[in-house]
């Protein structure tokens, strides 16, 4: 039995839908700020239980806050082929990082809904709690919980810089659910989302089939020195943790380049204290983020920081701490769900081709507890984390195109395979 070609979802509904969440968290400069568990997210997530609803689907939730929408199917003793994503954002997110990926799923059931197809095994639209960490590190923390690879109490006591915990947080927006983290099974997970990169964009290309993300690993440093006075203290006798911060810094940089141009590393979180103007620094905290898609590579890259943080901090006569506060190895996706992408693909006549992901996604967990494999589209100049990140509307459709047929050629194939086949 084939898929009918003529199953599209409605563009300018998913379109609409796009733009009407994009409200909640709006920014002057036409992005969104919604960082996770923080009272927009709660009115997002109110948001769309109320539109799974309205779509005739049940919602669960579990302790870790993941929302599952669930519209039946035939056999509703089979594990539901899942679709998701997620609704929070960088501090300057745009439109499109991961909201894409929950209203496609909506969109999807929208679309099934209007063309009365009845699937056989029950599909699920998800919502993952804090995929970005830019709240609380690290990112992808609940699909990593639902997936084992963090136990819920380390997800329950991260804090973020003002000393709130996630688990306080998670309780006082009042999505803290029954089911536990984990116990929900899938048969198989989508994940359609922007490719935050140039390379479809550079190459025609519709749809990027991805085929797998790239490792990375997270370091926190905290740099100590001595504040003093900034105009009696002669230069020799610092202990200036800001400029030994800055050496490491630039450090980070170097080493990701040498490791490039697959190699990058990034400074994106700097605190200085007592951050006066005329009080040398005594302690500077920053964050790090490495990532290559070779994980010997990652491993490399850390012994090369640790040796530069350590000759930086004697030379400069300050402490510092390196601690690892995550890493997340590269990840190969399931041959059968990229080809079913790539059929979807194929199908609709997109130009298409397969792709690793530079960005993380809470599919790089779900990978290790069920069949995945995500869709990219492009993004104009591949920015993301940008209140500019900008993709047409063709683009989304497109892509949401390619994952309602991911979906319904998966759940074909599992029927078949029940019966058989
Ligand atoms: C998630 O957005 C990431 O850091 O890749
Ligand atoms: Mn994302
Ligand atoms: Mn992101």
């Amino acid at each position: 039995m084939s898929i009918a070609a003529n199953i599209t979802v409605n563009a300018e509904r998913l379109w609409d839908t796009i733009m009407e969440t994009a409200r909640i968290g709006a920014t002057p400069k036409g992005g969104i700020k919604r960082l996770t568990l923080t009272d927009l997210d709660r009115q997002v997530r109110d948001w769309f239980r109320a539109a799974c609803e309205a779509a005739g689907c049940t919602v669960t939730i579990d302790d870790m806050g993941n929302m599952f929408a669930r519209r039946p199917g035939r056999d509703n003793t089979l594990p539901p082929i899942a679709i998701g994503s997620h609704l929070d954002t960088q501090p300057t997110g745009g439109k499109f990082d991961g909201v894409i990926g929950v209203l496609s799923g909506l969109e999807a059931i929208r679309t099934l809904n209007d063309l009365q197809i009845e699937t056989n095994a029950p599909i699920e639209v998800v919502n993952w709690t804090n995929e970005e960490g830019s709240r609380f590190a690290p990112a992808m923390l609940c699909s990593g919980v639902f997936a084992g690879v963090f136990p819920r109490e380390f997800a329950d006591s991260r804090e973020d810089r003002e000393g709130h915990r996630f688990g306080e947080e998670l309780d006082r927006i009042g999505y803290r659910g029954t089911e536990t983290c984990g116990a929900h099974k899938f048969g198989a997970h989508f994940e359609l989302h922007i490719e935050q990169g140039p390379i479809l964009e550079a190459e025609g290309k519709t749809i990027g089939i991805v085929t797998g993300v790239q490792g990375m690993r997270w370091f926190e440093v905290n740099v100590t020195g001595r504040e003093s006075h900034a105009g009696s203290t002669p230069m020799s006798l610092r202990h200036d943790a800001m400029v030994a911060a800055a050496r490491m810094i630039v450090a980070v940089s170097d080493i990701a380049r040498r490791h490039g141009p697959a190699g990058v590393g990034t400074v994106g979180l700097v605190e200085c204290r007592p951050n006066s103007r005329n009080v040398i620094p005594g302690s500077v905290f920053f964050s790090i983020d490495f990532r290559h898609p070779e994980d010997s590579a990652v491993a490399a890259m850390e012994d090369e920081m640790r040796r530069a943080v350590a000759e930086i901090a004697a030379a400069d006569a300050v402490e510092a701490a390196v601690e690892r506060v995550w890493d997340s190895p590269a990840v190969r996706f399931n041959d059968d769900c990229i080809g079913a992408v790539e059929r979807a693909a194929a199908a609709q006549g997109y130009p298409a081709r397969r792709i690793v992901s530079g960005a993380g996604h809470d599919a790089a967990y779900v990978a290790r507890v069920a069949p995945t494999s995500m869709i990219f589209v492009p993004c104009e100049g591949g920015l993301s984390h940008n209140e500019a990140e900008k993709t047409e509307k063709d683009q989304v459709t497109a892509g949401a195109n390619v994952l309602l047929r991911a979906v319904l050629d998966t759940d074909q194939r599992f029927a078949e395979r029940e019966r058989g086949g």
